[in-house]
């Protein structure tokens, strides 16, 4: 794993924004795997910026969403679909036809997750899959207990995923129970991992993510088997680890102060 640890979140989200600007530069046909959630917020809109500076072009990038609420329509205004449209899709040229995202509202969700599978390994597999991490350790919606065999299916949120997400809606007893994920064996399947993760409440997740056992109680720790995941991370997210100063000598450009 490469531990990247910044002074602040700006100077985090820039890199991470501009870890993904060099991929789509290296291949213009890159295959990215895209998550939701407050730390993405952040993270498209700087990458909006990059890309315009740039003038860097989606038109033949395609990308594959970890995962979306289960009962919710696309056009339901806190799903997932209306969420990428607004902080990415609409804001980029990649084509609508190149952007995928499970649907959470289909009448068969075992055959709706089977050809989702099914769709990213004919599209090539992903190359860089993106990925925030919940406070119980969740990467998409692989709650703790998750095999890490996984694959796509449903998943029982957690009381805590519940609150955390529920101010997304309108009312907090419109928050769905379950979702449509990306299993921990999809997310392992990507060529290169970037998981950002911003602010103290996200730091014992991932302290247990990064030196804790490889379990299914900490989904996120299976990170230690992928081939390639770096770990982007601004000072409070990394509060809790041990070998911080080690992280830090490895990599000291990244920590400088501003
Ligand atoms: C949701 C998403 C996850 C995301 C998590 C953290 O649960 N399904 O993919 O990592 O939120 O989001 P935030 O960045 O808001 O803390």
């Amino acid at each position: 794993m490469k531990i990247l640890i910044f002074t602040n979140k700006t100077r985090a989200i820039a890199r991470a924004a501009e870890m993904i600007a060099e991929r789509i530069e290296a291949n213009p046909r890159s295959v990215l795997g895209l998550a939701t959630g407050g730390t993405m917020l952040d993270l498209y809109s700087a990458l909006v910026e990059l890309v315009r500076k740039r003038g860097l072009s989606f038109a033949q990038v395609s990308s594959f969403n970890l995962d979306e609420y289960v009962g919710l329509p696309p056009e339901h205004p806190a799903s997932y679909h209306s969420y990428m449209r607004e902080c990415l899709f609409s804001k980029v040229d990649i084509p609508p036809e190149n952007t995928h995202l499970p649907h959470g509202d289909a009448d068969d969700l075992y055959e709706e997750a089977a050809m989702y599978e099914r769709l990213i390994v004919q599209s090539g597999g992903i190359d860089l899959q993106l990925l925030g991490i919940g406070q119980n350790g969740h990467i998409g919606f692989n709650e703790p207990s998750s095999s890490l065999a996984s694959r796509t299916r449903v998943k029982t949120l957690t009381a805590s995923t519940q609150a955390a997400n529920a101010p997304y809606f309108e009312r907090p007893d419109q928050m769905p129970k379950l979702a449509l994920t990306m299993g921990v064996g999809t997310i392992l399947d990507s060529r290169e991992c970037l998981l950002v993760a911003i602010g103290s409440a996200k730091a014992s997740a991932v302290a247990a993510m990064v030196e804790g056992p490889v379990t299914a109680a900490c989904p996120a720790s299976v990170l230690q088997f992928h081939q390639k995941a770096t770990i982007i991370l601004d000072q409070d997210a990394a509060s809790d680890l041990k070998l911080r100063d080690y992280y830090q000598f490895v990599h000291p450009e990244e920590c400088v102060e501003p």
